[in-house]
């Protein structure tokens, strides 16, 4: 029996990248896997390719969460994971950040995992368990000088994980962060403007010598929904080849 077996988990931004691995890993360990997200070709094919299920959602639509929620819950029976995985990055410093781009940025990054936690604490409270696994980086530990509103997004998702965790403990919902440094999904293209050689000196900073697989961050997620980590709450969980160390 696989270590995930009857709980139900929904994954946004899952069409791809550390989503798509998350989605894999969580339902070959038995899984309902539910994978929401903007690229409905992508996230048909994650979800048929794992017997799952797909929806299409923008996280930044409030009354779409609960629709969303509602579904799964009908459907399935119960909600017992969410992993707020979708989210955009971009390299622009503060001073040349535009109003527009950090409202953007902040209200898929931010707003976005505001409003899944909130939709899904509904029905985990009522059934008393559940797990919630928001997806911070390591731009939420440290200044991000390059990318600014994005370090300030994931800065709020390492804190409202915290006073999520102490507001649901009490009804056996656990809240927690995870804060990835380079992975390889199609997120990293992003670095391009700052030079053909920055990828050597991001992997320069990086002790373990080498960039992470998605597989490496999904592994960790997957820990963090099982009941292994049943005493974990309101803590960051860093998955970065030793970078922030
Ligand atoms: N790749 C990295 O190096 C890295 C490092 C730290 C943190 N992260 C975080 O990991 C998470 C996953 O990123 P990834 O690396 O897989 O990148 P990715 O770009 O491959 O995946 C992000 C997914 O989110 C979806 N998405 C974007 N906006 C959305 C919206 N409004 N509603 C629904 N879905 C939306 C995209 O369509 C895409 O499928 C993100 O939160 C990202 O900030 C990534």
């Amino acid at each position: 029996m696989g270590q995930l077996e009857g709980k139900v988990i929904l994954i946004t931004g899952g069409a791809r990248g550390q989503g798509a691995a998350e989605a894999r890993q969580c339902a070959a360990a038995g899984a309902d896997v539910w994978v929401t997200d903007l690229l409905v070709a992508d996230g048909e094919k994650v979800a048929a390719d794992i017997g799952g299920h797909f929806l299409e959602q923008d996280v930044t639509n409030e009354s779409l969460w609960n629709e969303v929620i509602d579904e799964i819950v009908v459907t399935s029976g119960s909600l017992d994971g969410l992993v707020n995985n979708a989210g955009i990055f971009k390299i622009v410093p503060m001073t040349q950040t535009t109003l527009d781009d950090y409202r953007r940025i902040t209200e898929i990054n931010q707003t976005g995992v505001f409003l899944g936690m909130r939709a899904a604490a509904k029905q985990m409270v009522a059934q008393q368990s559940g797990s919630i696994v928001n997806i911070s980086s390591i731009a939420g530990l440290s200044g991000a000088a390059s990318a600014f509103a994005y370090g300030a997004s994931k800065w709020a998702v390492r804190g409202m994980t915290k006073s999520a965790a102490q507001e649901l403990g009490p009804s056996n919902v656990r809240v927690n962060s995870i804060h990835p440094g380079i992975i390889e999904t199609e997120m990293l293209q992003q670095f391009d403007v700052l030079g053909p050689d920055i990828r050597d000196r991001l992997t320069a900073n990086i002790p373990l010598g080498r960039t992470g697989a998605a597989e490496e961050v999904s592994e960790v997620v997957f820990f963090l929904l099982s009941d292994s980590s049943r005493y974990c709450t309101g803590h960051e969980f860093v998955v970065d080849g030793g970078m922030r160390a």
